[in-house]
């Protein structure tokens, strides 16, 4: 069994309703999902999966792109980060490829924010960085990011980033993006990080690995991204679900597996 330790099935773009999107897991033997928060405005439908869902957990955060919606203070996320669903905090990070580089200091109070909020509650962290390494790793070092670790998602960046991303306890989690024609460098990256410290996740709806890249991805294509990775390693797809599988359950410790 696998799971899928990133997507939004919260987003409309689930308009059918999660049954179907969870049969499609069953059928694809991914036994659980991690539904993760891009806003407080959205958080109560992400809770409310995790509620309904046995398989489903939550994250709580604001995506580092977010504009115009409810900024999060420590307190704020500590106390929703209390339901026992929730097991981690993000997603959270850096994000300089959308927004001007002279306008990101309050991107960057927001990730120290969520840095405070995990290491309160002693759940791990979500992290995105995207054109925005060096920053996202000297915060993560400013703020002792280490003392309760998470996972650097949908990971494009080097081995020199990855590797400096290891040595602080992290994890590292590939999307879809891994299977693209274009993404030789990458997979150079997913053969080399050590398998205990290693994730698959979807990041549905967006990302649809090859042979679906283009349409709407969901947590049952995890299993693509699985494939490829045990493919590159010269492994059974087997060592990778088992392996990806207990990294998911002692990461996110208070996940249940039932
Ligand atoms: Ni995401």
């Amino acid at each position: 069994m696998l799971v899928d330790s990133h997507c939004h099935i919260d987003f409309p773009d689930f308009a059918e309703g999660a049954e179907p999107v969870l049969a499609n897991m069953r059928t694809a033997g991914v036994g659980h999902a991690l539904c993760v928060s891009v806003d407080l405005e959205r958080f109560p439908n992400v809770q409310a999966l995790a509620e309904a869902y046995p398989n489903v957990f939550a994250s709580v955060g604001v995506h580092p792109d977010h504009q115009d919606c409810e900024e999060p203070t420590v307190e704020r996320l500590v106390e929703l980060a209390r339901h026992p669903k929730v097991v981690a905090i993000g997603e959270t990070g850096l994000d300089y490829y959308r927004l001007p580089r002279e306008a990101v200091d309050w991107q960057r109070e927001r990730f120290r924010t969520h840095i405070r909020a995990a290491r309160k509650t002693r759940k791990p962290l979500i992290i995105h960085t995207r054109s925005a390494a060096d920053d996202t790793l000297a915060i993560m070092r400013e703020e002792d990011a280490g003392g309760v670790g998470g996972v650097m998602h949908c990971f494009t960046e080097s081995w020199g980033v990855a590797r400096q991303a290891l040595d602080l306890g992290f994890y590292i989690s590939f999307s879809g993006i891994v299977t693209f024609k274009s993404a030789a460098d990458l997979r150079e990256v997913a053969r080399q990080v050590p398998l205990d410290r290693l994730l698959v996740e979807t990041d549905s709806p967006y990302l649809a690995p090859i042979p679906y890249r283009g349409k709407r991805n969901e947590p049952a294509y995890v299993r693509h991204v699985a494939d490829l990775i045990a493919d590159l390693r010269g492994l059974p797809v087997k060592t990778i679900d088992e392996a990806t599988t207990e990294n998911f359950f002692r990461l996110f410790s208070t996940a249940s597996r039932s």
